[in-house]
Order: C-alpha cells, then structure tokens, then sequence
C-alpha cells in the first residue's frame, strides 16, 4: 500500500475548511490509527490517545493483537470456511494488510466490500483502496444494516446468495445498547445465506464495570465507548456456531501461546467468530 497521509491528502485544516471533517475534536479511527503507529491523525487525535496510553499503556499492544485477530480470521474464512465474499463494517483508516489483500492472498477472486460512516475514513478508503481489484468503499452506518447490504456498490460487486462473511472488527463498541448491537447482527445474518459467518472484537469490561478507567475512556469519546460485559459479548453469537475456540481474548484466538497482552488474567478485548448454520 502506497503511504498517503491524511495530511498530505487534506492539510492539517479546520474543520470549516473540509466540510464534515472535523480537525479539532478527537476522532475514533485517527485515534486507533494514532495507537497502530499511523500518521493519518490530528494534534487532538494525538493527546486524546497518549492520555489513553498514560491510563492504560498495553493499549497499543491490544491495538496491534486486534489486528492480528483481523489477519487470521481472515485467513481462516477464505481458507478453511471457503468464503470469497467479505464486509467489513467500520474497516477505518485502512491499516497494514487490510482484508482484501489477505483474502485475496488465498483467494484471487476474493471480493470486499469496505464501509464507514467516518467522513474521513472514506476520503482515506477511496485514496488508498478506490479501484483496487475485487473492492469497494460504501458509506454506510452499522445501525442501518439494511442500506449496507442495499447499497449499489455492495450488490454489483457481492453476490448475496452466496455466504458472506460479516466483519465487525472493532465497531460494535461504538454502538449503544438502545441501537442494540446484538439486533444489527442478528438483521445483518437474516439477509445472507447458510454458510456465511461474522468475525467481531469488542472491548469488555474485564469483568470490572467499576474500574474508573472505563469512564475516563468513555469520556474521552464523548460517551460514545461501550465496554460490554463477556456475556452481552457472547449474546451477539446468538443462533450462530461458533467457531473454536469461541469467544477469547483477540490475542488468544488461534494465535500464538500466551496470547499477548489478553493472554494472562483478565481479557478485555474480545472476539469471535460465528458461522450461520
Ligand atoms: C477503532 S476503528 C476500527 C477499524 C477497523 N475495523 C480495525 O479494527 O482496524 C472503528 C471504526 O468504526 C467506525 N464506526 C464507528 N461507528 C460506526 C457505525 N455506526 N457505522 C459504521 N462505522 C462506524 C469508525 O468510524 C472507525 O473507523
């Protein structure tokens, strides 16, 4: 992937300058692209992460372990499970390997579908993604699965006939309980065939709801954070097979020993893999 940064694409501008980019407040993606070592961030970006880093250094670790996750699901569902067909929704700043060229290494035919409903994210996606072959850049928000899987980018490009794997890597938590995160799964899965599967990691709360570090992170995204307990993370496989070793720390699934940062005690960031019989 060629290196393009978001300021060589935009200026480091305010807000007024770019319509719906705003360069002043703290944004998810640029703060995770901040954590996996990225430079497509703002100063804001910058300082809401190190405060992040200051209360919990093995963040950046986590962030990393997240996308490894990412690589071996990926791997595992064009070559073990057969998938050629992939969403993946809230897929960010595009980062190193991203789905396509993973997918694609097993499976030339492979086919992605890459959606955000991050004005900058899409800038960046269409910049570095836009007519890569077997891919697509939709605007899309999770809580409006329907339109996702209606748009006209999404149905020239996949056949929804055939098994889909829905990919909620890290977005989940940024959806609140009354959008129902279990709900966008279960609708996402009623529109695609036997076959297809959903990968998804989600912060936990490490089985301590109280720790006073959840709320400063929370507070940081302006409430928009939504660290689940390893229960309401298990529900969104409900009806789903899950696929071994279940629901585990993202460093653990089919990964190496000890499973980095999540491998020890408690694991706060969590993922899984499920396979719609
Ligand atoms: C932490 S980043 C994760 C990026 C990528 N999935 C990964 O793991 O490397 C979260 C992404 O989800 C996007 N996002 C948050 N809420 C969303 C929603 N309701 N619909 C679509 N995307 C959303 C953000 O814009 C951001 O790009």
């Amino acid at each position: 992937m060629s290196i393009r940064t978001l300021s060589s694409i935009l200026g480091d501008m305010p807000e007024k300058e770019f319509p719906g980019i705003d360069a002043r407040t703290p944004n998810a993606a640029r703060i995770y692209n901040y954590f996996l070592g990225g430079k497509d961030n703002f100063g804001v970006d910058r300082a809401a992460a190190e405060v992040v880093l200051a209360m919990a250094p093995e963040v950046r670790v986590a962030a990393m372990e997240n996308r490894a996750f990412l690589v071996r699901a990926v791997e595992y569902l064009a070559g073990d499970a057969d998938v050629r067909q992939f969403v993946d929704i809230g897929s960010g700043i595009p980062a190193a390997r991203p789905v396509h060229e993973v997918a694609q290494a097993i499976e030339p035919g492979a086919r992605v579908v890459y959606v955000d409903n991050d004005p900058v994210v899409l800038v960046h996606s269409r910049a570095l993604l836009g007519g890569r072959r077997g891919t697509a850049v939709v605007a899309g928000d999770a809580r409006a699965p329907e339109a996702i899987l209606d748009a006209p980018a999404l149905t020239r490009l996949l056949d929804l006939d055939q098994p889909v794997a829905v990919v909620l890597i890290a977005v989940l938590h940024f959806v609140s309980g009354s959008d129902e995160p279990a709900e966008i799964v279960r609708r996402l899965l009623d529109r695609l065939p036997s076959g297809s599967h959903v990968v998804i990691t989600h912060l936990s709360d490490g089985g301590v709801p109280d720790d006073p570090r959840i709320e400063r992170s929370r507070a940081l995204y302006n409430g928009g954070l939504h660290f689940r307990s390893r229960k309401r993370i298990e529900a969104l496989f409900d009806g789903l097979d899950l696929v071994d070793p279940g629901v585990v720390g993202v460093g653990q699934w089919r990964g190496t020993a000890g499973g980095g940062v999540n491998g020890g005690g408690a694991s706060w960031w969590l993922g899984g893999v499920g396979r719609k019989p």
